[in-house]
């Protein structure tokens, strides 16, 4: 299984400033197979970014999009739209999303489900809050987070990657410890292997939350944690390519 590390943009970076990032990035960047790469630009810059990613064996990958194929949905972006500008994965259930536009686990559940019938390879985002944290509740939500979001579709568990994302930890500067994140891993690897027994840890677990060049290799050298997520420092091609490098 190769190793993802997965730079998510969120809401920054024109087209012409995207174009100047991938065209830094892929001086900065050779394709080792060892890795895998995926950038996840805004909506917006994701047709120029598939044209430049094509034949680079850098990924490309959406931040959310609509469980429906088309149709009266005002502002949204669909699966077979994506993979026609050549999105291979879509970051789904982002904390962001869950928190500051309200979806569900419900919701998430059909974009997974939506998703996997366009081919498209999700990631998704489960975490806790700094408040379930201190009350012991860790495990609790993340288990009702990846149960509701994998129910109906257990037998696929295969197609999706899964990022721990402690929402306390995510743009505050301050990551989980590894023997944190590896904790929360290794619960989430045993929680997928009941779900599905024949998994056989074929879910990337990737982590996520303030991972920055000097600590991606603290996080790395676990092989529970299957890959990263990165926020802050994946807008910057020096700091990103240094965290693809930096195991
Ligand atoms: P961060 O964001 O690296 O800026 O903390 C991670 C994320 O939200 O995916």
């Amino acid at each position: 299984m190769r190793r993802l590390i997965a730079g998510n943009w969120k809401m920054h970076k024109t087209v012409s400033e995207t174009r100047e990032y991938i065209e830094k990035f892929l001086r900065l960047v050779e394709h080792p197979e060892s890795r895998e790469i995926l950038l996840c630009p805004p909506f917006t810059s994701l047709y120029v970014a598939g044209e430049m990613l094509e034949g680079s064996g850098v990924k490309l990958g959406a931040q959310n999009c609509h469980y429906e194929k088309s149709g009266p949905y005002t502002g949204e972006v669909s699966p077979p739209m994506l993979k026609e500008v050549g999105c291979e994965y879509v970051i789904i259930g982002h904390s962001e999303r869950r928190q500051l536009f309200g979806e569900s686990d419900e919701v998430i559940n059909k974009k997974l489900v939506a998703c996997l019938e366009e081919g498209l390879r999700p990631i998704l985002c489960v975490g806790e809050t700094r408040e379930e944290r201190e009350a012991g509740m860790t495990f609790k939500v993340i288990e009702t987070q990846v149960r509701l979001a994998l129910s109906g579709i257990e037998e696929h568990t295969d197609r999706i990657d899964i990022a721990y994302e402690p929402v306390w930890a995510i743009g505050s500067g301050t990551p989980a410890t590894p023997q944190d994140a590896v904790e929360v891993h290794t619960f989430i690897r045993q929680l997928l292997s009941e779900i599905n027994p024949k998994n056989e840890g074929r879910t990337r677990i990737l982590y996520g939350g303030s991972v920055k060049p000097q600590n991606a290799k603290e996080f790395m050298k676990h092989e529970e944690i299957n890959g990263l997520l990165v926020g802050g420092a994946s807008l910057d091609p020096e700091s990103f390519a240094q965290i693809v490098y930096s195991f």
